[in-house]
């Protein structure tokens, strides 16, 4: 039995094995895989290769696993913290509209052609003086994977149907995201101050798809609403607080930040700019921070309404700017405490990534030069 961590180059498969580097190179060659000294091999390929001379392979942890390996919370660490709630539905059926009244903001009207083609993160303060963090997720059925990961993030989803409409395809999408994280789901049948709306037709369309709200004699929570007018708002917000409360949502605010990038960018004045969904512990202005493949130290953050703040807890969205370069939406956030940790850690996700992207490239070229011959 030989014992590794993945991702070790094929140069140091060899030495474990204690054979020359030259013969794992050429039995890979003849497996049909092509490997470089240096280049860092991947479970299967591990597994593979080691059979080859006749080795078992039980995998340890690498470094970065043993870094990212989260100390357990205590109970008497664990505060109470902030619904981190989604808003989805179909194309125009009114989620930026119910968060701009829920905020008394006016995102909509800013909107290029009145479509949402991002997630926005914002956090409010209920008229009861309860926080909830939301997420506005855009309804065009070219976003299935921004509304998958709102929905992995998110602790309750909010599902806006049209009642002058129907249950439309991103209507199903969205519930189907809400089901498949296990997000418990709460209705907002919208637009019910319009002459033409149906509410009671959209929970016969629920009950026909098996989801039966809680006026059907169901479980689900549901509520009329209008954007529009506010009407069933506060009411909506209330079955939003009760649900989250079922759930005892906690976190330990005490530790170093671990969280969720939602979004990011490069702005030409700023630098990257990188909103992050703080999920647990607390981030704060000089932390080291690991985002993908990025690292830096946070040089500044800011809430939604563009105000500075020097730290960001549990349930907290934030654009932070400092990072390195852009992470990918949905990336992990950890906050180390060296840059040095970081650095590493961001270094090998960045030549694990290269090769493996090389790799794939080399495999098409031969495809296709056999597809010549
Ligand atoms: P995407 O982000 O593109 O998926 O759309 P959305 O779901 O965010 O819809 P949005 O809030 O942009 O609203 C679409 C249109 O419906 C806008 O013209 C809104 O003014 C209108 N609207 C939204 N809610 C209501 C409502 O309760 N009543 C009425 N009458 N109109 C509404
Ligand atoms: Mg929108």
């Amino acid at each position: 039995v030989l014992k590794v961590t993945e991702f070790i180059s094929a140069n140091d498969l060899a030495a474990l094995m204690d054979v020359s580097v030259n013969q794992v190179i050429s039995t890979c060659m003849s497996l049909g895989m092509f490997v470089s000294i240096n280049q860092r091999l991947d479970a299967e390929a591990i597994t593979i290769i080691a059979d080859e001379f006749g080795y078992d392979v039980e995998f340890t942890k690498s470094i970065e696993d043993e870094m990212v390996e989260e100390a357990e919370d205590t109970e008497e660490e664990l505060e109470e913290r902030a619904p981190i709630v989604t808003i989805m539905g179909h194309v125009d059926h009114g989620k930026t509209s119910l968060l701009d009244y829920i905020r008394m903001s006016k995102v909509t009207a800013a909107e290029a052609g009145g479509i949402t083609q991002h997630i926005g993160a914002y956090d409010v303060m209920t008229k009861t003086g309860h926080k909830i963090a939301f997420l506005d997720t855009p309804g065009h059925e070219a976003f299935t994977a921004m509304r998958a990961r709102g929905a992995k993030i998110t602790d309750v989803a909010i599902i806006v149907i049209a009642a002058d409409d129907s249950i439309m395809p991103q209507t199903k999408e969205a519930i189907n995201h809400a089901q498949v994280a296990g997000v418990p789901m709460i209705f907002a049948i919208n637009k019910v101050d319009k002459p033409n709306a149906r509410p009671e037709k959209i929970k016969e369309e629920l009950a026909n798809m098996n989801l039966l709200v809680e006026d059907w004699g169901g479980k689900y929570q549901s509520q009329e609403i209008s954007a529009k007018t506010g009407q069933g708002v506060d009411e909506l917000l209330e079955k939003v607080l009760l649900e989250s409360e079922i759930l005892e949502l906690k976190a330990n605010p005490d530790k170093n930040a671990v969280g969720t990038v939602i979004e990011a960018s490069l702005d030409k004045g700023r630098g990257y700019v990188a909103t992050i969904m703080v999920q647990a512990g607390t981030l704060k202005i000089g932390d080291i921070m690991l985002a993908g493949q990025h690292y830096g130290r946070v040089k500044a953050m800011f809430d939604h309404k563009g105000k500075k703040l020097k730290e960001a807890g549990p349930s907290t969205p934030v654009q932070v700017l400092g990072l390195s370069g852009a992470p990918q939406a949905g990336d992990t956030i950890k906050v180390y405490d060296t840059e040095r940790e970081a650095r590493e850690i961001a270094n090998s996700r960045e030549q694990i990534q290269r090769e493996q992207s090389l790799r794939t490239k080399k495999h098409i070229t031969l495809d296709e030069i056999g597809r010549r011959l």
